[in-house]
C-alpha cells in the first residue's frame, strides 16, 4: 500500500483499529506496543487472516518506534482504560505520562504525520499530544466526537427502527459527563430527530450517548468499548488518508472559534489530508451554547490538573 499508519497500544481498540484498516486496504499497518510478543502476535494473526479477509496491507508488529518511520497517520491509544465506577478524568495521571513518551518517539520519527488521539480523558491527552509533539494544530486530533455521534445514532436508529444508515447527529464538546449532544441537528433522512420523537424520549437517549462508554465499562467489567471507538479512529483515519474533506466532529485545537480559546474540545472539522482543514461553526441556541460553555470548563480544568502534574 502506498499509505503507512502507525497504531500504538495492541489492545483491544488499537488491533481492531488495525485489523480495520488493513481490512478497507487503506494503508499498510504498524502495531506498537511495550508488551513483547503482543503487537508481533496479533500482526501475524491478521496476516494470516488477510488471505481469507481477501487483502494485501501488510501488519507488521513491533516493540520498537523505529518502524513507525514516516507514517502519514498515528493512532495513539496507548494507556489503560478506565474500571468499572471510574470517569475517564481517573486516567489523566497515568495515561499523561504514557501519551507524552509516545508522542514524543513519534513526532521524532513521522515529523510530517496527523495524530489521532483516542487515549484517555481525550480532551486533555491532545493537549499533551498537541506539547509534546510541536507539530501544527491543524495535525492533532481527538477521536470523540465521531464515536459519540455514532452511539447517539445507533439508539436513534433503535427507537424510530429505521436503518443506521438514515440516520444524522452531532455531538460536541468534551468526552466527558458533559458531553453536549445537539438533537436539532440530528437526523433521520434529513428530518430533525425533534419532529419525530418526544423531548422525553430525546432526553432519555440523549441521556444514555453522554453515559454511553460507562454503559459499556460496567457491563464488560474489564476493559473498556472498542469496536465503536476503533471505527471512529479508521473513519477519521480514512477521510484523512483519502483527503475526503469529511466534515465530522472530533476534538481539535480552538483558538476563538465558538469563542473558546487555547483548548481542545469536540467541534464539527472537515477532514482531508492536513489534518483538521477547517473548523465548522454552526449556530446554536443560548441553551447550546451555555452547554459547550460549561464542557469547555471541565476541559480546562483538566488542563490544569496537567500542569500541576509537569
Ligand atoms: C468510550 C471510551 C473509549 O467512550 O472513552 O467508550
Amino acid at each position: 500500500m502506498d499509505k503507512k499508519v502507525t497504531v500504538v497500544g495492541a489492545g483491544n481498540v488499537g488491533a481492531t483499529a488495525a485489523q480495520r484498516l488493513a481490512e478497507k486496504e487503506l494503508c499498510d499497518v504498524v502495531l506498537i506496543d511495550i508488551a513483547e510478543g503482543l503487537p508481533q502476535g496479533k500482526s501475524l494473526d491478521l496476516m494470516q487472516a488477510a488471505t481469507i479477509e481477501r487483502h494485501d496491507a501488510k501488519l507488521t508488529g513491533s516493540n520498537r518506534y523505529e518502524e513507525s518511520k514516516n507514517s502519514d497517520v498515528v493512532i495513539i491509544t496507548a494507556g489503560i482504560p478506565r474500571k468499572p465506577g471510574m470517569s475517564r478524568d481517573d486516567l489523566i495521571g497515568t495515561n499523561a505520562a504514557i501519551v507524552k513518551g509516545v508522542t514524543k518517539e513519534i513526532a521524532r520519527l513521522s515529523p510530517n504525520a496527523t495524530l489521532i488521539i483516542v487515549s484517555n480523558p481525550l480532551d486533555a491527552m491532545c493537549h499533551v499530544a498537541y506539547e509534546a509533539s510541536g507539530f501544527p494544530k491543524n495535525k492533532v486530533i481527538g477521536m470523540a466526537g465521531v464515536l459519540d455521534s455514532a452511539r447517539f445514532r445507533a439508539f436513534i436508529a433503535m427507537e424510530l427502527n429505521v436503518s443506521v444508515e438514515n440516520t444524522h447527529a452531532f455531538v460536541l464538546g468534551g468526552h466527558g459527563d458533559t458531553m453536549v449532544p445537539l438533537p436539532r441537528y440530528s437526523t433521520v433522512a434529513g428530518i430533525p430527530i425533534t419532529e419525530l420523537m418526544s423531548k422525553e424520549r430525546i432526553d432519555a437517549i440523549v441521556q444514555r450517548t453522554a453515559n454511553g462508554g460507562a454503559e459499556i465499562v460496567k457491563l464488560l467489567k474489564t476493559g473498556s468499548a472498542y469496536y465503536a471507538p476503533s471505527s471512529a479512529a479508521v473513519e477519521m483515519a480514512e477521510a484523512i488518508l483519502k483527503d475526503k474533506k469529511k466534515i465530522l466532529p472530533c476534538a481539535a485545537y480552538l483558538q476563538g472559534e465558538y469563542g473558546i480559546n487555547d483548548l481542545f474540545i469536540g467541534v464539527p472539522v472537515k477532514l482531508g489530508k492536513d489534518g483538521v482543514e477547517e473548523v465548522i461553526e454552526i449556530s446554536l441556541t443560548d441553551d447550546e451554547k451555555k452547554a459547550l460553555m460549561k464542557s469547555a470548563d471541565a476541559v480546562k480544568e483538566l488542563t490544569e490538573v496537567l500542569k500541576k502534574l509537569k
